[in-house]
Order: structure tokens, then sequence, then C-alpha cells
């Protein structure tokens, strides 16, 4: 008979990069592009970091280590496989044996796209799912520019097929990068809008990776770690952009978040973000904040004590109360976070109408992340949580 303070003993494991944190660690890019060998770098990144000083003192500092380089900057948000396509044929032509991403989540996945092309010789779109990747990628640095989604850190990328209008997620041991230079400082030309939105998109992979079925003593650790952070944290980073102390800890947060999903994997509300925002090309973040709270009242009864553990997190009394005026605490704690952050759309608001549920929610159960939701979802589940969201 298990006790309660017994601990699991099955075999898990736990992937990670190397990886630095802390002021300055993205002055490391040279010499670790040298460690790994560099003879022509391809810098991954986008027109609007290009505009950062960044990305013109580490152009210097490339140019001064007489680091052979070029520099790949056609990257959306939502990066679509036709970018990935492009980079590599950039990459290809002008024989680049190195990646290094400047840059968000979309940068990155996009990084670890071409990457995957790179070394597999096939459109990216052979590559959805789990495990499908055969020769690994690339010399991968990574200097994440936002506190939220993590691919420096994580086995994911995320791709949107442009035709189908779907984000393909692909998820192996392969897309760890090798270096994740970690810098809170970068945080400091982001935008409120941004930092909200990203710094949601990390707390729902803390939710997420601890609920998921595939979590661990590991991911459980980071994960509840993360929620602590971000609830203390996120809404001051977004009104206080020169404190290098918050920005600091939503960092180390996003860090932690990235490290418990990327081994403990996601949950329903990232599938049907994933749906949603490759269909309409919407914010990541936002989809994920907006979706949330209404995936916790779905998964509740199939995980009620770990949302319990959650609200404490949170900062919620939860002596002496009953599951369901926890759930509504948390609920209500999360949609008070989110006002206090100026996220208010619904999904109306972004462009959802009746019409297109169907759609979304026929990708939607497609999607991985779907697997380690605590609550097995069917179609019609989605389809539900869709329209309580709207
Ligand atoms: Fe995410």
């Amino acid at each position: 008979m298990p006790q309660a303070n017994d601990i699991e003993l099955e075999p898990r494991k736990f992937v990670a990069p190397e990886y630095i944190f802390g002021l300055n660690a993205r002055h490391l890019a040279t010499g670790y592009c040298k460690k790994l060998g560099a003879k022509k770098v391809m810098i991954v990144t986008d027109i609007g970091l290009q505009k950062t000083p960044w990305y013109i003192e580490l152009k210097k500092s490339l140019n001064d280590k007489q680091i052979n380089h070029i520099v790949f900057s056609n990257v959306s948000p939502n990066p679509r496989d036709e970018e990935v396509m492009l980079g590599t044929d950039m990459y290809q032509k002008e024989n680049c044996n190195m990646l290094l991403a400047l840059g968000g989540g979309s940068v990155i996945d996009c990084a670890k796209g071409i990457g995957i092309v790179a070394t597999n010789k096939n459109p990216i779109n052979k590559f959805e799912g789990i495990d499908k990747i055969k020769a690994p990628i690339p010399p991968l640095i990574c200097i994440p520019t936002t506190a939220g989604a993590s691919a420096d850190v994580s086995q994911f990328a995320i791709i949107n097929n442009n035709a189908n209008r779907y984000k393909m997620a692909i998820i192996s041991k392969a897309l760890v990068p090798d270096v994740a230079l970690i810098d809170p400082e970068v945080l400091l030309t982001m935008g409120q809008i941004l930092t909200a939105n990203t710094g949601m998109d990390a707390l729902c992979h803390a939710f997420e990776a601890f609920v998921s079925n595939a979590a661990s003593a590991f991911t459980n650790l980071f994960a509840l770690e993360a929620i602590s952070l971000l609830s203390e944290n996120l809404v001051n980073s977004v009104y206080n952009s020169n404190d290098m102390q918050i920005k600091g800890k939503t960092m180390l947060a996003s860090l932690y978040a990235g490290l418990a999903f990327s081994n403990a994997s996601l949950g329903c509300t990232h599938s049907l973000a994933h749906s949603l925002g490759g269909y309409l090309d919407l914010p990541h973040g936002e989809c994920n904040a907006i979706l949330l709270p209404h995936v916790i009242s779905y998964n509740f009864p199939f995980a009620a004590d770990k949302y319990k553990i959650i609200a404490s997190k949170m900062g919620i009394n939860c002596n002496k109360k009953s599951s369901l005026t926890i759930k509504k605490l948390l609920v209500n704690r999360l949609i008070t976070m989110k006002k206090d952050l100026n996220i208010t759309n619904t999904l109306k608001d972004k462009g959802v109408n009746y019409d297109i549920i169907d759609t979304l929610s026929k990708k939607a159960i497609l999607d991985p992340c779907n697997a380690t939701n605590p609550r097995t979802p069917s179609e019609d589940d989605l389809k539900t949580i869709y329209l309580e969201a709207l």
C-alpha cells in the first residue's frame, strides 16, 4: 500500500542542455562558437531584434573574433514551414556548420527547423510528431530574448504548416540545443504586451507539466518553483521594466518551466492553442492565457490534488476548503492575474466564431500534447472548451 510520503520509484529520465543563467551570459556566445567548431555560423533572428543592442553587439563580437557568419532574419511570429525551407537553402548554399539563435520561441523554433532539414534532407513537415528525427541537427547555440517559450532548453519545435493552417509539434531529444545562454538583461527591450503574453505561456508550461501524466519528481520541482516565481513577479515584470531582479526572476521561472515541460510534456491548453494560433495566426501566449482557466475547469476532477498544490504555490489558502472552492479560487486567481496583465480578450475578440470551432477542434484533437493531459479529451470535449472560451 503506497504511503503519503512515498517517492516515485519508476524509472524516469530528464533531458536538459548545458545552460548558463545570469547577467552577461550572452557574451559567451563567441567562445561557444569556437568550442563547438564553428567554420561558418548562421545567426537566426528576426528583423525587430536586429534593431536591438543585443544583435549589434553579437555581430561585433563575432567580427572581432573573426568568426565567419551570415544572418537569416526572415522569421515571423509563429514561424512558417516556408521560412524554415528558405533558411535551410541559405544555410546549405553558404556551407554553414552551426546555428546561433538570438530571439524568442519563434526564432529558436525556426533555427531548430533549419537544423532538422539541413541534416535530415527532407521537408520540415516530414518530422511532425514524436521522435521522427533520425540524424542529429548541427550545433545550436541559443540566446533567448523572451521569458516564456523556453525553446532554448526544450525538446520541442513548433512550426506553422501554412498550407493547412495549423501548428506542427515536432518533439525529439535531437532538438535540445547544445547550449542556452540565458541572460535576463535582454528582457529590457521587451514591450509590455510581449512580456505579459510570454509570461503567461511560461505559467501555462508549468501548470501543464505539473498535472501531466508524464510528470516526475524532477519536473515537479521545476514546475512548482516556476509557478511560485511567476505568481509573485510576472505582473511586476510588465510594469517595472527596468528592475533587473524582477526580470531575472521571470527569466529563471521561464527556464524552470521549460525544463519541466520539455520532460513532462504539456496538455490540452497547448493542443487547443496550437490549433487556434496556427489557424488564425495569433500570439501563442495570449491563446494559452485565454484557454488555461477553461482547461483547468475541464481537468480539475481528474487532477484535484495537483491543482490544490498549485493553488497553494500561488498563495491561495486551501485549508479546510472543498475541491470545488479551490477550483473557483484558482480560476479566479488566474482571471485576476490576466486582468492585471491587461489580457482581457475572449476567443470571439480574437476572431473565433461558431463556424470555425469544428475545424479548430478537428485539428486540436490530433495534437500530441493531448496524450499527457490528465483527462483524455475527445474532439467534443475540445469543442466544448473552445465554446466556453468564446
Ligand atoms: Fe507554450
